[in-house]
C-alpha cells in the first residue's frame, strides 16, 4: 500500500479501511511517512471528512500508537472526564475529589497548560510539597486506597496525536471535526477509563463557536465511544464568559477549595454538579442524574468533598493544611484592581483575550517548557449581565512582574464590553449528547 494511494482515495471521497488507517498511523508515528504526505492526507480529511467508522478506526490506531494505561486492577467503573478547553475552568480540581467522595474511582492523568487554557498539573504544583509525578504502581495504589490520584504524563500517551497535532497546527487543518474528535478520544482511550464524560464548550471562548458545530463534535465523539466499546456522553456547556472567577494557578486552587467547602455559589459549582451527576450515573453509583446531583450537593455542603481533597493532597505529599489556609500557597508580590471606565451593563466578555491577559501576567506559557508564575493571574469581578458603575473593579490582577500590568490592563478594558442596554445571562448548560442523540435543555 502506497501512501499516495491513500491520499488519492481520500481526495476522491472514498473511505479508508481500518487496516489502511492502522498502517498510515503506524508508519507516520515511526517516521516512515514524510510530513508533506501526511499534511496532504490531513487536508483531504479536512475537506472531505470521514465516516464514523473511519474516525473510530483512526482514533483506535492513534490510541494504540504508544503505551496504554491499564486500570483494570482498580475495582469499580472508572469514568474519565475531559473538557474541550476553556478559561477559569477549574472543574477537574473540584470534580475529582467530589466524585471520589461519592465512590467513583478517579485515576487521572493530566497535562500542563499551553496557550490560554490552564492545566491541572500546573495548578496542583502551587500546593507546597505536592508531587505531580507518581510511579505507575503508586498511582494505582493511591486510587485503590483514596479513590483518587492525579499524575502528570509519565509516558507519552498516544504519540501519534502529538505528532499529528503539531502538523495540523501549521497546515490549517486543526478545525476538522473528525480530526479533533480522534485527537481527544485517542488520548482518553489510551488513558484507560471504562467510560468517558466530555464537557464540550460552546461559545466565543471555545473551539466550537456555535451550538450546531458543538453538537456535531459531541455526536462524533459519542459515536467513536460506541464503536470502540467505551460508553461516552457529552455535556454542552457555555464558554461565553470565564466559567469561574479565578484565572491562574494558585488562584484557581483557592477557588476550587471555596467550591469544595460549599461556600461558593455560581456557575463553576453548577457545571461541576451537572458533570459530576453524569459521572455518577455512568459509573452506576447513582440511579439517575437527579439522584446523583443531590448526593453531590450534600458532599459539597457538608464539607465531605473538601475532606477528600485534603486527604488527596496529603497522599501526594502536599501540605494538607492548605485547604484551611490557602495563604500557604505562594502569594503574588503585586495585586491591583482594574476599574471600569464606564457605567452600564456588562454585555460581552472576550474570553480568549482574558485568558491571554492571564498569560501575559505570567500564569500561562506561550511555548512548551516555558516557566510560569504560579501566583499570577486574574480574579474577575464581573459577569455578563451585571450592572457596573464607573470606577468599580472589573477584575483584580495578581503577579510578580508589575511591569506587565499596564499592557494587561489596556487589554482587559478592551475585553469587557459595557453598554447601556441590559442583557440576559447566557444559558450555562445547553444540552447533552448520548447514544440517543442530542437533547437540548
Ligand atoms: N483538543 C485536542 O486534544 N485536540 C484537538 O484536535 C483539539 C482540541
Ligand atoms: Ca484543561
Amino acid at each position: 500500500m502506497r501512501i499516495v494511494d491513500l491520499i488519492t482515495k481520500k481526495r476522491d471521497h472514498y473511505s479508508l479501511t481500518d487496516h489502511e488507517l492502522v498502517q498510515l498511523i503506524d508508519d507516520y508515528t515511526n517516521d516512515r511517512i514524510p510530513d508533506y504526505q501526511m499534511a496532504a492526507f490531513l487536508m483531504a480529511v479536512y475537506l472531505n471528512g470521514m465516516s464514523y467508522q473511519e474516525t473510530a478506526a483512526l482514533t483506535l490506531a492513534m490510541a494504540n500508537s504508544g503505551a496504554t494505561i491499564d486500570l483494570s486492577g482498580i475495582p469499580g467503573i472508572k469514568v474519565d472526564k475531559h473538557s474541550t478547553g476553556g478559561v477559569a475552568d477549574t472543574t477537574t480540581l473540584i470534580l475529582a475529589p467530589l466524585v471520589a467522595a461519592a465512590g467513583v474511582p478517579v485515576a487521572k492523568m493530566s497535562g500542563r497548560g499551553l496557550g490560554f487554557t490552564g492545566g491541572t498539573i500546573d495548578k496542583l504544583e502551587s500546593i507546597p510539597g505536592f508531587r505531580t509525578t507518581l510511579a505507575h504502581h503508586e498511582f494505582i495504589a493511591n486510587v485503590k486506597r483514596h479513590q483518587l490520584a492525579i499524575t502528570g504524563q509519565s509516558i507519552d500517551v498516544a504519540p501519534a496525536d502529538g505528532k499529528i497535532y503539531a502538523l495540523r497546527d501549521v497546515t490549517a487543518t486543526v478545525e476538522s471535526i473528525p480530526l479533533i474528535a480522534s485527537s481527544i478520544m485517542s488520548k482518553k482511550i489510551a488513558a484507560g477509563a471504562d467510560k468517558i464524560l466530555l464537557d464540550v464548550k460552546v461559545g466565543s471562548g471555545a473551539f466550537m463557536k456555535d451550538l450546531g458545530a458543538a453538537v456535531e463534535l459531541a455526536e462524533t465523539m459519542v459515536k467513536i465511544g460506541e464503536i470502540v466499546g467505551r460508553d461516552t456522553k457529552a455535556i454542552l456547556t457555555s464558554m461565553e464568559e470565564p466559567l469561574g472567577l479565578a484565572i491562574g494557578n494558585s488562584l484557581e486552587v483557592k477557588e476550587a477549595i471555596d467550591v469544595l467547602s460549599g461556600s461558593y455559589q455560581g456557575d463553576l459549582r453548577e457545571v461541576c454538579l451537572i458533570l459530576g451527576s453524569h459521572m455518577l450515573q455512568l459509573a452506576g453509583v447513582a440511579q439517575d442524574v437527579k439522584a446523583g446531583y443531590q448526593v453531590l450537593q450534600q458532599l459539597l455542603d457538608q464539607g465531605i468533598a473538601l475532606k477528600k481533597f485534603t486527604e488527596f493532597i496529603q497522599a501526594q505529599g502536599g501540605i494538607s493544611k492548605v485547604t484551611d489556609q490557602p495563604d500557604l500557597m505562594p502569594q503574588a508580590t503585586y495585586c491591583e484592581d482594574i476599574v471600569s471606565l464606564a457605567t452600564g451593563y456588562v454585555q460581552k466578555i472576550d474570553v480568549a483575550k482574558v485568558g491571554y491577559i492571564a498569560t501575559i501576567l505570567g500564569a500561562g506559557r506561550e511555548y512548551k517548557g516555558q516557566s510560569i508564575d504560579l501566583t499570577a493571574g486574574i480574579l474577575m469581578r464581573c459577569r455578563i449581565g451585571d450592572f457596573i458603575r464607573d470606577n468599580q473593579p472589573l477584575a483584580t490582577f495578581y503577579g510578580n512582574d508589575y511591569g506587565k500590568f499596564t499592557e494587561a490592563s489596556k487589554l482587559l478594558q478592551q475585553s469587557i464590553i459595557i453598554g447601556n442596554t441590559a442583557v440576559t445571562k447566557p444559558k450555562l448548560i445547553l444540552g447533552f449528547v448520548d447514544k440517543n442523540g442530542f437533547t437540548q435543555i
